[in-house]
């Protein structure tokens, strides 16, 4: 059976801690999309790991971790992971599959994403995501099949060198890439990533007839969904639960939980509209008292307050079972809790999350305050232990949203959570 993990804001709720935790009575953790843009962090026994494209089930030494179709791997980027978790002493020979279906990142696609951002304006990570997704789309990608011969890869590269080559110099005016040293570095993929590479969808469906438990992580949050997302400021891929089933290679009727990770406030790294965003103090004490600078970029996280019509949209859009409410502790200090439960477009009254951007920018956030608890929570009461200030705060979100809340984190440690049965 597969339970899928899937971001329920913007990103960086908290996923990684979260898969971490579930990993623990789960045979395979799988990453089903985006690539090195995302930054997933574990910590555990006050060590800080922070994971780009290994599946954060890696610290478990009995879990097997697939990289899925659904990635865009950056090989350079996945042997520097590989290397410092083997410093640390983790084992990943022998338990990480990548399919080789997977598509794969090239030097190219991270300069062109950088040429586009200098007009788009999206505020991407530079980690060449969307140019990659572009190559698969329009069929001319490279994927790690390819890598493993170099016949194939050889004539695939100079094609797409030439085409993108020509981009850069003509349309972006900026730097071209020496043809000659990207073959030579890439056909030497084919070697180091070799051991690696299966047919994970395969592996999975054995996995599924075997009654395993396989936990899919997703990357990036729902909002950045580039289908149900806030458009264009989105990501490339499908974050939203269903992009699990495409990229894996699973059937919708294996899945039979889906957690919705969601912080008790909201963040935003990179532009577009955030309708409950702060530019005040608050603002910057939820910055500076969650740590709220990017994983992967090290930006300035942009903070804000709670927005449940936006969580509501995403448990509709990735049809959430449950969720797992993060970063609680962050709020503790709060005297009031403003919590937005509606927007105001003029005289109106909105129900639903417009996803249109405008739309978006223009709208009111209505709040309802709550009251602060106003002390420090324990690393993990039960759910009854937590202050009730917490309790309500908790019970709004299930009204609000209709689904129960089931895990609680009260800190970026492994322990720090609250397991309601
Ligand atoms: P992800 O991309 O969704 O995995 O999230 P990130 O790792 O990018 O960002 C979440 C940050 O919050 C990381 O630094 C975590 O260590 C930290 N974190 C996770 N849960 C909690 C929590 O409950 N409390 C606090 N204070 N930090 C947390
Ligand atoms: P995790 O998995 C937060 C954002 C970027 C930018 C937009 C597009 O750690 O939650 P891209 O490089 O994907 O083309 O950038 O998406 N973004 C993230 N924001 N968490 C992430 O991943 C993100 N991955 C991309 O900041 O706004
Ligand atoms: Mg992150």
């Amino acid at each position: 059976m597969v339970t899928v993990i899937v971001g329920a804001q913007w990103g960086d709720e908290g996923k990684g801690k979260i898969v971490d935790a579930l990993a623990e009575q789960t045979d395979i953790v799988a990453r089903y999309q985006g690539g090195a843009n995302a930054g997933h962090t574990l910590v555990c026994d006050g060590r800080t790991i922070v994971l780009h494209l290994i599946p954060s089930g890696i610290l478990h030494e009995d879990v097997q971790c697939v990289i899925g179709n659904g990635v865009v791997l950056d090989p350079v980027a996945l042997h520097q992971e590989i290397a410092m978790l083997e410093q640390l002493g983790i084992t990943v020979r022998g338990r990480l599959f990548i399919s080789h279906k997977a598509h794969v990142i090239m030097p190219y696609h991270k300069l062109l994403d950088r040429a586009r951002e200098q007009q788009q304006g999206i505020g991407t990570t530079g980690r060449g995501i969307g140019p990659a997704y572009i190559d698969k789309y329009s069929r001319v990608g490279i994927r790690v099949v390819d890598l493993l011969d170099r016949h194939v890869l050889e004539e695939k590269l100079r094609t797409n060198l030439a085409e993108k080559n020509a981009l850069l110099e003509k349309l972006y005016h900026t730097e071209q890439l020496d043809v000659e040293a990207i073959v030579a570095e890439y056909l030497e993929f084919d070697r180091s990533i070799d051991e690696f590479v299966t047919d994970t969808t395969m592996l999975l469906h054995n996995a599924i007839q075997e009654g395993k438990h396989i936990v899919a992580e997703g990357a990036q949050g729902a909002l950045l969904d580039v289908d149900h997302g806030t458009y264009p400021f989105v990501t490339s891929s499908n974050p939203t639960s269903g992009g699990a089933c495409t990229g894996l290679g699973i059937p919708p009727t294996a899945i039979r939980r889906i957690v919705g990770v969601a912080k008790a406030y909201s963040t935003r790294v990179g532009n577009g509209p955030f309708p409950t965003e702060l530019h005040d103090d608050r603002g910057t004490q939820l910055r500076s008292l969650g740590a709220e600078y990017g994983s992967t970029t090290g930006r300035p996280r942009r903070c804000g307050w709670l927005d449940l019509v936006a969580l509501r949209y995403s448990v509709i859009v990735n049809g959430i079972t449950e969720i797992a409410l993060t970063k609680m502790d962050v709020l503790s200090s709060f005297d009031t809790l403003p919590v937005c439960v509606g927007y105001r477009l003029g005289t109106k009254r909105l129900k639903t999350f417009p996803v249109d951007v405008p739309t978006l920018d223009a709208v009111e956030p209505e709040y309802i305050e709550l009251k602060g608890w106003q002390c420090p929570l324990y690393d993990a009461p039960a759910f009854e232990d937590l202050p009730p200030q917490a309790q309500r705060f908790v019970a709004l979100i299930e009204e609000y949203c209709n689904v129960p809340v089931t895990l609680i984190s009260t800190g970026a440690e492994r322990h720090q959570l609250v397991q309601r049965t």
